[in-house]
């Protein structure tokens, strides 16, 4: 009977896609030129308009620190990187996806992004480090408690950029591929914000090894206005938002640069 072990080998020659390969079906990001020809996810993460939109609002990322919390892929690290971050410390807690970073770290040449594996909660719960910039795209509503996050980023940077998706009753509620993801809305209290949280439920998502949410079977999600008036709450005085997409296929979403 053959090894299974001999499965994890590639006979073929060298090169990029057997690299994309060992992760075959499960990629979210389309690659940049020059690899663009290759096989991997459909999304333009590495050329991404909202990332574009916080480098111009948020004074650009030219000689300064950045943490990135959710790499994926690393299509937003290497956007930073070459808007000149002197560097960028990005955390991913699922494996799949933190070596996926490391496929691209090698594949694309990145030399100032650093990928940590872990939970970024617990990273800023009990680090001291601080930066000139977060980037928290695609993450808030990935939390249990979103403000726990909010709260814990206003303590380690002045600017923040924040890409997430939202609760919205009629839009959810008229959604019938969204409702049955969701639950009733609960009053909740985190840091002496009082706001209301929204359980959604991953459901079928799980079933796809490149799911790229968070690390329990649910979430929380927030209102648009519970979002922008936490980060009031929190010292963000200048709160700009773009990039309004209430009718996304996967729930109201928006872009949000707030510094203080
Ligand atoms: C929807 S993707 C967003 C990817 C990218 N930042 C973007 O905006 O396109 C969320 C990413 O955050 C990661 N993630 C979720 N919760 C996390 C946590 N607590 N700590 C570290 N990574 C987490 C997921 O594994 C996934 O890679």
């Amino acid at each position: 009977m053959a090894a299974g072990i001999l499965d994890s080998y590639v006979l073929s020659i060298p090169s990029a896609q057997n690299a994309l390969d060992i992760f075959r079906g499960e990629w979210s990001s389309k690659f940049p030129p020059p690899f663009g020809h290759l096989v991997a996810g459909p999304l333009q993460l590495f050329q991404d308009p909202r990332v574009e939109w916080a480098l111009s609002v948020l004074g650009g990322v030219a000689n300064k620190t950045v943490l990135e919390l959710g790499p994926l892929e690393g299509g937003h690290s290497y956007m930073l990187e070459r808007g000149g971050a002197a560097r960028v410390t990005a955390i991913e807690a699922n494996t799949r996806s933190f070596l996926k970073c490391l496929i691209t770290k090698e594949l694309l040449g990145l030399q100032r992004c650093h990928f940590l594996c872990g939970d970024f909660v617990h990273y800023l719960r009990e680090s001291r480090e601080t930066f000139d910039v977060c980037f928290a795209s695609g993450v808030l509503y990935h939390m249990l408690d979103p403000v726990e996050l909010l709260a814990s980023l206003s303590l380690h940077t002045d600017r923040l950029f924040i890409w997430t998706h939202y609760y919205d009753d009629e839009l959810i509620s008229n959604n019938q591929a969204l409702r049955p993801k969701f639950s009733p809305g609960t009053p909740h209290s985190t840091a002496g914000f009082e706001h209301t949280l929204f359980r959604q439920e991953y459901l079928t998502a799980l079933e796809w090894s490149g799911f790229c949410g968070g690390g329990r079977a649910h979430s929380h999600w927030m209102t648009r206005a519970d979002i922008l008036a936490a980060l009031k709450f929190l010292g963000f005085k200048e709160i700009i938002t773009a990039c309004d997409e209430p009718a996304h296929q996967n729930g109201p979403a928006f872009c949000i640069a707030a510094t203080k």
